[in-house]
């Protein structure tokens, strides 16, 4: 379900966190970041948790894996309906703790409200989910479900709780023991959902979180041959170097996209334009999932309308701090980089902003989105995933075109057509490369057990099997052959 809950203002009560300048594990080290942590208990902010997991040394890193794949055996020997009931019930958890995940999440990832609330919502989903889908694993025809011992879990910052939460619960439900490594960015909020799901029952033997020290370590953890799959939810390149350091490394990875919304001469326009907005600059772009790319089919590129509404419901938007409840775009939660500051900046030949994005603060963090038009095919624009608050419109004289454009990048996530033509979304959906896609509706916010969520092409490494659909736990294991009469 989708919930909205809005955190009732705090006093600040018990210890307050160390002074900004000592806390590194904040990363993003932003003022309101640290307006929040100020008035938040520190023992609801994970800290501890993350004190205690933190892993210096191969030796230590050594002793967890050592102790969490031998757990492994034994939390899949539990009847499989008893690991469903702690799985299930970690989603009341999540719930109980939705105030604290929400002022972490905005704290620590700049993520606002309008974001974090439906994601807190998404990870009591998936947890509720793979209990129940957990059950199907008996019963297998011709077959018996084996899990590995041992996965770890690597999850992405901008989804600091959903996604980082359904990695680590469908590995439990399908009876594997997990290391849960938390991104650099979000590992306060991976520090609460380990919380939540021992207070769920979890053994901490079976869950094991852990932040390294230094990057040496990831790469021996992901390496290591005790581990029976690696859950990874990052960039294709990521991905790539995951595979560079263990060949046979069992991945199950969900990976970059560029992803683009058609929109045809018969769309309906306000539909249309309020989809295309959310998908392209809800939490700021920061979403594997996001529209970077608009693609206007024939009259639709030459409307003025289409494109005036476009421009004011970019500019409707309230840009703000994740402190401000109100606020729909927020900050970016890492420093700004080279690729996405040309982005933001830099026209390619033939181009020019339709919406100019500006930056509202000195550290080029929080900036108006943007749209550019006139980005061709081929163009970097086209290419090129920038995970940002900015827009490209492409202009096409017909759907074949559009389609062609859409599935000419080396991604295939997410895809969108607005149309209201039975012959044109046929068309569209015979022929789009992409794992998720999307007619007249937004392309971000996939729905767990309804749009079950993955990618083609560079978008995805592994099995294919998708997040939060029927398939995903099978991805944790194999299946062991029943002895067949002849
Ligand atoms: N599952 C996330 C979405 O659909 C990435 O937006």
């Amino acid at each position: 379900g989708r919930h909205v809950a809005v955190p009732a203002p705090r006093t600040a009560v018990g210890h307050v966190v160390p002074a900004p300048d000592t806390d590194t594990a904040l990363p993003a080290n932003l003022a309101w970041g640290r307006a929040i942590l100020s008035r938040v208990p520190t023992s609801r902010l994970g800290l501890g948790a993350v004190e205690a997991a933190r892993v210096a040394d191969p030796q230590a890193l050594e002793e967890v894996l050592a102790r969490t794949a031998a757990a492994g055996a034994a939390w899949h020997a539990r009847p499989r309906a008893e690991r469903a009931a702690i799985v299930h019930r970690i989603g009341a958890q999540l719930e109980a703790s939705r105030a604290d995940l929400l002022e972490v999440a905005a704290a620590e990832c700049g993520k606002t409200l309008d974001q974090s609330d439906p994601e807190v919502s998404e990870a009591v989903d998936f947890a509720r989910y793979y209990a129940a889908r957990s059950l199907e694993l008996d019963g297998l025809v011709g077959g018996t479900f084996r899990p590995v011992d041992l996965t770890v879990v690597t999850p992405p910052w901008n989804f600091p709780l959903s996604i980082p939460l359904g990695g680590v619960a469908a590995a439990l439900a399908a009876g594997s023991a997990v290391i849960f490594k938390p991104a650099t960015a979000a590992r306060r909020c991976g520090a609460l959902l380990a919380e939540a799901c021992w207070r769920a029952g979890v053994p901490r033997d079976v869950l094991a979180l852990v932040v390294p020290d230094d990057p040496e370590l990831g790469r021996r953890l992901v390496s290591d041959p005790r581990v029976g799959r690696v859950v990874l939810t990052g960039s294709a390149d990521t991905a790539e170097l995951f595979r560079s350091w263990r060949p046979d490394l069992p991945l199950m990875a969900e990976t970059s996209g560029k992803n683009a919304i058609v929109v045809t001469p018969s769309a309906d326009r306000d539909l249309a334009v309020r989809d295309v907005v959310t998908s392209a600059f809800g939490h700021a772009g920061q979403k594997c999932s996001a529209a970077s790319l608009v693609i206007l089919v024939g009259a639709a590129g030459r409307s003025t309308r289409l494109r005036d509404q476009l421009i004011d419901a970019t500019r409707s938007l309230t840009v703000g701090p994740p402190t401000d409840p109100s606020s729909q775009v927020g900050p970016l939660t890492t420093a700004l980089g080279d690729k996405l500051r040309r982005g933001l900046t830099t026209l390619e030949p033939g181009q020019e902003w339709v919406l100019r994005p500006r930056a509202l603060d000195p550290d080029g963090r929080l900036w108006t989105p943007g749209i550019r038009s006139g980005v061709v095919a081929g163009s970097e624009f086209h290419l090129v995933e920038y995970f940002g608050p900015v827009l490209g419109v492409v202009t096409v004289p017909d759907l074949v075109t559009a389609v062609e454009v859409q599935n000419g990048t080396d991604y295939g996530l997410t895809a969108g057509l607005h149309s209201l033509d039975p012959d044109e979304i046929a068309y569209w959906l015979a022929r789009v490369h992409a794992g998720n896609a999307y007619v007249n509706r937004g392309i971000t916010g996939a729905i767990v057990g309804r749009q079950p969520f993955g990618g083609w092409k560079r978008s995805s490494v592994g099995t294919g099997n998708k997040a939060g659909g029927p398939n995903y736990l099978f991805g944790f294991g194999e299946v062991v052959p029943a002895a067949v009469d002849q």
